[in-house]
């Protein structure tokens, strides 16, 4: 498994080589299961010669869960406790880190609307996984998961009814185009791309549970410059800061939330 962990980072720069392994070795058990390899060395020699087999393991190794307003209370906080700072800046930028299809972005874009932030505001939404990428960008979910979205939007603190932003038509949600106005949406890895310059908010979620201690400190490190002064981080109920070499640079903003600001210096 590690010769097939080495040969997609040598040939195709997708580096799991430091995520938690008992979860990386599930998945790619299944992988080779379900795509009927007799063994790793046949999965490793098809992903050498067949370059479509990259997407096809991308599909295994990485996880695409989310849901709009994920963990409500998390979004009732950055209302109430991080927008009163945000206001305070002439122009924003947030970086939603490893935003999957999407809903964590269209999350951030109708709750700064409803806080009259959205017009002074980019968006960053990026991800290793292409196919969750343009998902993304097209912003069309199955119209039965918006009842859920609706109910955790309204206890995020939604000021508007969630339906005012999407139309619905053939069983499926079109979100408003308008809320990607001010989005970039870009293939970036956590693991070997760069710093993302003068964030004021990252939102990275449900992400670094899949990586060892090792890769954690390193996206760590990336976060901590990538934020300006006193910017915010936010990261999922599972995360934490607290045994990062660089946890210093940060303090809880809000605790339970998983909210931290980088300190001056
Ligand atoms: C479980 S989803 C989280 C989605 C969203 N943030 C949320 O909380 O609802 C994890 C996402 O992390 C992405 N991911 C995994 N490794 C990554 C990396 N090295 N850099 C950027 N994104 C990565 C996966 O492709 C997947 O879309």
């Amino acid at each position: 498994m590690r010769l097939l962990l080495e040969a997609l980072f040598l040939k195709y720069h997708y580096d799991f080589r430091n995520y938690a392994m008992a979860s990386i070795r599930r998945r790619l058990k299944q992988a080779r299961q379900n795509l009927g390899f007799a063994s790793f060395s046949a999965l490793q020699e098809s992903l050498l010669h067949d370059p479509d087999m990259v997407a096809t393991l991308l599909r295994y190794l990485t996880v695409q869960v989310s849901e709009m307003f994920r963990d409500p209370s998390y979004f009732k906080a950055i209302r109430e406790k991080v927008v009163p700072h945000l206001r305070t800046y002439p122009s924003l930028k947030v970086w939603i880190a490893g935003c999957s299809t999407g809903e964590e972005l269209y999350s951030f874009a109708i709750l700064f609307r409803e806080e009259g932030l959205e017009d002074r505001t980019i968006f960053y939404a990026t991800d290793i996984n292409q196919e969750a990428l343009q998902t993304a960008e097209a912003g069309i979910y199955p119209l039965d998961r918006l009842q859920h979205f609706t109910e955790c939007h309204r206890q995020s603190g939604g000021k508007s009814s969630l339906s005012d932003y999407y139309q619905a038509a053939y069983g499926r949600a079109s979100f408003d185009k308008s809320l990607r106005r001010n989005v970039v949406f870009s293939d970036h890895s956590l693991v070997t791309d760069a710093v993302f310059g003068e964030m004021h908010f990252i939102s990275c979620r449900n992400v670094m549970i899949y990586f060892d201690r090792v890769l954690q400190d390193r996206v760590i490190t990336l976060f901590r410059d990538s934020l300006v002064r006193k910017g915010f981080l936010g990261l999922g109920s599972r995360e934490t800061i607290r045994f990062s070499e660089n946890a210093s640079a940060f303090h809880e903003f809000v605790r339970d939330e998983k909210i931290y600001q980088r300190r001056v210096d």
